[in-house]
């Protein structure tokens, strides 16, 4: 078979054969190791994106990739007709990590939200059949499926697909009268991601938060806490919930990214409350907790329980960096996020800057068109900081 190894020849076909959804960056990735990564040219990228915040350890982990050479010759995959041996497991450490009680596997992101709607829909039922609306938030992103979409509070991602699931009631993060006001006995569930990502790396308070958790109680609505970007060590602790003590607990947590550091793996977690939503035959998945990939996972986090001060160590010191350039820079006009989540707001698009400190060797992304978000592997130091600012600072300075 021909490999294409030429960028002429790369993206010449994708233009052919792929559907044209993605707007890629002119990048053609060959190879990486930790959190540095090289083109099919040889030049060297310090990545601080991470695969949209996969890659949590980086890239060629020494203990990832024995694993998943050990674990692709035994067993890759069976279906959820059998059991592997990891299953098991891997849900008992996202149990002692959450204090939430079970967790159903799938594939993405995307996939555990569309799950959680499902248990909140037959949570609602099972009490009446007129309890099916949703509170979700404005701003928010969880995942392009349709029932992802009908509670993802942007536009420009629902515009071309409505009608969507009818129900869904969209209130400004952070505002509690409008949570109030929303939140009734016809609500099944309320939705909403701690920190929100895609919507531009914007926390939500732990006031509004509790306030959700009261009206959830109030209501017997589940209260679903989407962590597939926020969550799992990104924000320097295991989920964001627990950045505030005590913490607010979820009935559902979703999470996924970094989970199995680049296989397809997300998670759907549920207390007994939730659980019980999901009877036999209710839902399932074929690759869902395949042998490779909850093997990995279980490997991932045996590693992230001594990863979690560092995460919180570098990412305070990388803001503290951020915070320096906003004094010299104006139109720096805000830093913010939790442990390796970082954002820095912009009085204009961040497009260009992401483009330029490509080309000087440093990948990130811009979110919500004027925010830098910056999504490190878990592993990086003070020194790649230093080496990500030196090249954000030529940036900043000739923008
Ligand atoms: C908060 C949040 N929810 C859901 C998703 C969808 O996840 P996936 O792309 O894995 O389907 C994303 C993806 O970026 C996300 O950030």
């Amino acid at each position: 078979m021909e490999t294409p190894t030429a960028t002429a020849s790369v993206v010449d076909l994708e233009k052919q054969y792929l559907l044209q959804n993605y707007a890629r960056y002119p990048l053609i990735l060959h190879r990486g190791d930790g959190p540095w990564m090289w083109d099919v040219d040889g030049k060297r990228y310090l990545d601080f994106i991470a695969g949209i915040g996969v890659n949590a350890l980086g890239q060629n982990h020494p203990r990832i990739v024995e694993v998943i050479r050990e674990q692709a010759g035994l067993l890759i995959h069976t279906s959820n007709l059998y059991y592997n041996e990891y299953q098991g497991p891997l849900a008992r450490r996202i149990a002692e990590t959450s204090g939430l009680a079970r967790t159903f596997f799938t594939n993405s992101g995307t996939e555990s939200t569309e799950g959680s709607l499902k248990m909140i829909k037959s949570h609602g039922r099972s009490i009446d059949p007129e309890k099916y609306e949703i509170v979700s938030l404005e701003n928010s992103f969880h995942g392009r499926s349709l029932g992802a979409i009908s509670i993802t509070g942007q536009i420009k991602y629902r515009q071309d697909f409505e009608p969507l699931i009818p129900g869904v009631k969209f209130v400004p993060p952070n505002d509690i009268a409008a949570l109030e006001a929303a939140v009734n006995d016809r609500t099944a569930g309320i939705c909403m991601e701690w920190i929100q990502g895609e919507g531009g790396v914007m926390p939500l308070d732990d006031a509004f938060c509790l306030r959700a958790r009261e009206l959830a109680d109030k209501y017997d609505a589940l209260l679903c806490f989407d962590e597939i970007q926020c969550g799992v060590g990104r924000p320097g602790v295991y989920y964001a919930y627990q950045l505030p003590t005590p913490h607010v607990m979820p009935d559902i947590m979703t999470a996924a990214k970094p989970i199995a550091c680049g296989l397809p793996l997300g998670i759907i977690t549920a207390n007994e409350r939730a659980a019980k939503s999901i009877r036999p035959g209710m839902h399932g998945s074929t690759f869902g907790g395949n042998a490779l990939g909850a093997r990995v996972a279980l490997e991932f986090f045996d590693i992230l329980e001594d990863l979690l001060p560092s995460i919180n160590r570098v990412g305070d010191y990388f803001r503290e960096t951020l915070r320096g350039m906003a004094k010299k820079y104006d139109f720096i006009t805000d830093v913010r996020g939790y442990g390796l989540m970082v954002g820095a707001e912009l009085a204009m698009p961040g497009k260009e800057i992401v483009i330029q400190a490509m080309h000087e060797g440093l990948l990130m992304n811009c979110t919500h068109d004027t925010v830098l978000r910056f999504l490190p592997p878990y592993i990086i130091t003070e020194a790649e900081v230093d080496y990500a600012a030196e090249i954000l600072e030529k940036v900043f300075k000739r923008i």
